[in-house]
């Protein structure tokens, strides 16, 4: 498995110490800002665009950003004096197009409208409406002047204003459960002039350390009338834990839409799984304790990093258990346990306890007298590359997140494709030979067989019996599904054509490679541009770097 560039590493360069700049004054430098950006009587702002975005936490490995889907058109209103944004989004995945539509109120929480204070509009607004500081910073190399404002005693928005007095860079913190105060860039550059205003016709908007949103702005028009009509309000779902129980010791927490699994063993017990949040932990141990009084919650086991599925893992901890994860996933919790939670401090970050956290490679067996639990790898599967499944043997129990999700009970029939994930989690099923009845999905509307997971990826039922029999050599696995593929060649030599498709895969996730062949550029020169890439979010292994820089070096040379 590759390495990459630890995103950590340079954010630590973003928050160098503070250095006041002598004899000026934050005020003084937003006025400025707002005259050079031509938006002192802005009223309302309307861009339209086209580029990608993401949702954060369903990484297929804690290293990697956030996988990101195309958005074939983007168009967001401002309406600066109300404090209120929209935006409409024609996303296209897989062929089909959805449509998204992203609403700010002025009174919405934290964690929406902050999208509006890191616009460099809104950024703007709250620096002169509040009282602000003024620092040095220097971000790869470049200096700014950082310009600094605190929302609702607690919300702290930062400014980067470059030498030509444009917002270059806009950061604040939200609250997430997995990462706690979780970092937020808006990156602003190519700015042009529109009828006086001057906008960014490139946009990044980076959450945890990778692109949520990359915007390529073709056309923007100021003071025209906006309409921002709220959303329908979504009831929250309330918390709730309904138990069924499978075998002796074997119990089913379902939730609305997560659920964990709770095993019994002679001296202490075990949960599969603390999905969600915090609320969601409380209200299954609280069922844990219900159900089995007197043992310990010794171990919990996560199936896979993905935020839906670790969001509640904290309040174990808290409550004194040991993580049991796949190894890819230690080097993440380690951090994301003792990352600052100023904004909404949970229970750990009040009793402060070290995580426990014990890893498992591709298998590892719990045991004692009275009860076997085997967790085993998911292999080669599109999803996740740290993804464990459970297993009862004695009881015959298959638990499984996410390759598997039955569909309700009245979902309409689906669409005829066979789902690769499915099917990657029946091959490693086969391959294992592991003897099971019922699976615990945790998602979907309930329990399951064996039959059907074959109905669902549409194979014929595979008997048990014709598996555990001692057979002649089976067919290996298939093909790896779902990811990777490879990258159209131009015309180079057959030695570089694997530089070339790295330039292709790694440079045009945000621009074309027009931007790469314009340029002209000694080593220095590349390097220098590289390193700004990956600290705008590009992908390159670590030992990719160099030899990309030497590529781009004799090709695009000076
Ligand atoms: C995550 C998004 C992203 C990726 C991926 C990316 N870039 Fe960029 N690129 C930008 C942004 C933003 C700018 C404009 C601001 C700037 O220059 O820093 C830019 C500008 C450029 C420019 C013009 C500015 C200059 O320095 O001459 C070049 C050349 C460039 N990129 C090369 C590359 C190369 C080479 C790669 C692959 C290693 C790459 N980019 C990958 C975001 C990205």
């Amino acid at each position: 498995m590759k390495t990459y560039v630890p995103l950590f590493a340079l954010m630590i360069l973003i928050t160098a110490p503070p250095a006041t700049i002598q004899g000026q004054d934050g005020k003084t430098v937003v006025i400025a800002v707002m005259k050079a950006m031509g938006v002192e009587n802005l009223k309302t702002l309307q861009f339209s665009g086209e580029g990608s975005n993401a949702g954060i936490g369903q990484n297929i490995n804690p290293k990697t950003g956030w996988p990101t889907v195309r958005v074939k058109s983007y168009t967001r209103q401002i309406d600066i004096n109300a404090g209120t944004s929209s935006a409409q989004l024609v996303r296209v995945q897989n062929g089909a197009e959805t449509q998204q539509n992203q609403v700010i109120q002025a009174n919405a929480p934290w964690d929406q409208q902050f999208d509006f204070w890191i616009t460099p509009y809104g950024f703007l607004k709250g620096a002169m409406a509040n009282p602000v500081t003024l620092r040095a910073g220097t971000i790869s190399g470049t200096n700014y002047k950082v310009v600094t404002f605190v929302l609702q005693n607690k919300y702290k928005v930062e400014g980067y204003i470059n030498d030509q007095n444009l917002v270059e860079r806009v950061h604040t913190w939200i609250d997430n459960d997995v990462l706690g105060d979780m970092l937020v860039e808006g990156v602003y550059s190519d700015y042009k002039d529109f009828d006086g205003v001057k906008a960014p016709t490139f946009m990044i908007v980076k959450q945890g350390g990778f692109p949520t949103l990359i915007l390529a702005v073709n056309n923007v028009k100021a003071n025209v009338p906006v309409m921002i009509s709220p959303l329908p309000q979504q009831a929250t779902a309330p918390v709730n834990v309904q138990t069924e129980k499978v075998a002796d010791g074997v119990y089913y927490l379902k939730g609305g839409t997560h659920h964990s699994v709770l095993v019994e063993f002679s001296d202490y017990v075990a949960v599969i799984e603390a999905p969600q949040n915090e609320a969601r932990s409380l209200a299954v141990i609280a069922e844990v304790k219900k159900l089995i009084p007197n043992k310990p919650i010794r171990y919990l086991i996560n199936t896979h990093h993905h935020f839906d599925h670790s969001g509640g893992l904290r309040t174990y901890v808290d409550a004194g258990a040991t993580i049991v994860t796949h190894d890819i996933n230690q080097e993440f919790y380690e951090r994301a346990f003792a990352a600052p939670r100023t904004l909404n401090p949970d229970r750990l970050e009040r009793s402060k306890k070290k995580a426990m956290i014990e890893v498992t490679g591709n298998k590892k067996v719990l045991t004692d007298a009275t009860r076997t639990l085997e967790l085993h790898l998911i292999q080669n599967n599109p999803h996740n590359d740290g993804i464990l499944m459970a297993f009862l043997p004695r009881e015959k129990i298959l638990i499984e997140a996410d390759l598997y999700t039955p569909p309700a009970a009245n979902a309409a029939a689906a669409s005829g494709a066979v789902n690769p994930a499915a099917l990657a989690l029946l091959d490693n099923l086969e391959k294992l030979r592991l003897d099971f009845d019922t699976i615990l999905p945790l998602h979907g509307p309930g329990r399951v067989t064996r039959a059907d997971l074959y109905a669902f990826v549409a194979k014929p039922l595979v008997p048990m019996a014709s598996l555990l029999a001692p057979a002649p050599a089976r067919v290996a696995a298939g093909a790896r599904g779902g990811r990777g593929g490879g990258q159209p060649a131009a015309a180079v030599s057959a030695e570089d054509a694997p530089l070339q498709a790295m330039l292709e895969a790694t440079c045009s996730a945000c621009h074309t490679l027009d931007r790469v062949n314009a340029k002209k550029a000694d080593k220095d020169g590349w390097t220098t541009t590289v390193t700004r890439m990956i600290d705008h979010g590009a992908r390159l292994a670590e030992d990719d770097a160099p030899r990309l820089i030497d590529f781009l070096a004799r090709t695009h040379g000076q």
